[in-house]
């Protein structure tokens, strides 16, 4: 676990009230629960009683009540709040689950992990659909590190446009902005021209933005004018077992670059005009040139 800091860990729609969802998320194993008034709340996932886990679990007024023995505690302070069978001359000792500070933006439920400041901001405060969205999750078979740097080095390897190949061709080199490492690589449309190897001018961009610290890579299909025709959210935290999870938003604008005829005609069908990767391709990963993110782990060394 980090020294503390703001995840995303889920969409909002993927908690209604009443119900739970089990994430993992900066390595912690986290129960979310919505009560039926809609506030999200966050536990660890693992009861203080005997460490079974809480998410399966059924919400009650008071809070989130363990599956095993009905103990209930509340969403905001982990205490317990509840015992069954408790006999009128006992009293409810001071148990508590760990709780986790939740905040809710943009459709996306973010929980602060750890003991540092949470002053930050959010790591979904920037992002506002403008079109259309396309939401999922997965876990992904790749260490949390590694999928941050693959963004830099070869975000086709995590991720696809359809009808656009992503080339090889960095527009400049990595640049900081903030808490993040920002590249741009050219792109062209599928079937026009000679083909990637040979184009000089790239009607399109993809532009990476890849934080130092924490999960939130923001990925951006843009047109020669650098006018945005896709962006992409994708907040990434490490799972077990070296895997990542993996939660994302994201739209094609609504003002959008008209492209070719197969670019229109998914728009027009509703297509998503993205795809994010779960199932990765290991020998691609491991073909990459590790340039770009080297310049990530320099500057990460440079803000430790
Ligand atoms: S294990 Fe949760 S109440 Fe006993």
């Amino acid at each position: 676990m980090t020294s503390g800091q703001w995840w995303i860990v889920a969409l909002s729609e993927q908690l209604a009230p009443g119900k739970t969802l089990a994430v993992v998320c900066d390595g912690v194993q986290v129960a979310l629960f919505r009560s039926a008034a809609g506030e999200a709340f966050a536990l660890e996932d693992r009861c203080p009683h005997r460490r079974v886990l809480l998410s399966p679990g059924q919400v009650r007024p008071g809070g989130l009540q363990c599956p095993y023995h009905g103990w209930t505690f509340d969403g905001a302070s982990g205490r317990c709040t509840d015992i069954p069978n408790l006999r009128r001359d006992e009293k409810i000792p001071p148990a508590a689950a760990r709780a986790y500070p939740v905040a809710e933006l943009n459709g996306f439920i973010h929980v602060h992990t750890g003991a540092g400041d949470m002053r930050g901001t959010l790591p979904g405060a920037a992002y506002r659909a403008a079109g259309r969205e396309f939401t999922g999750s997965a876990v992904a078979a790749i260490a949390f590190p590694d999928y941050l740097d693959v963004m830099l080095d070869g975000p086709e390897c995590l991720l696809d446009f359809p009808g656009v190949t992503i080339t090889d061709f960095f527009i400049g080199d990595p640049r900081r902005d903030g808490g993040h490492l920002v590249l741009d690589r050219g792109a062209v449309w599928k079937g026009r021209g000679p083909g990637p190897a040979f184009v000089r001018d790239h009607p399109l961009l993809v532009r990476t933005r890849v934080p130092l610290a924490g999960g939130d890579v923001v990925v951006e299909l843009l047109d020669a004018s650098e006018q945005p025709l896709v962006t992409l959210l994708v907040a990434a935290s490490a799972n077990r077992r070296g895997t990542t999870s993996l939660v994302w938003r994201g739209f094609a604008h609504a003002r959008s670059h008209p492209g070719p005829p197969g670019w229109r005609l998914r728009r027009l069908a509703g297509a998503a005009p993205f795809t994010v990767r779960a199932d990765i391709d290991g020998r691609a990963i491991a073909a990459l040139e590790a340039a770009p993110s080297r310049e990530r782990r320099d500057q990460l060394e440079d803000v430790a």
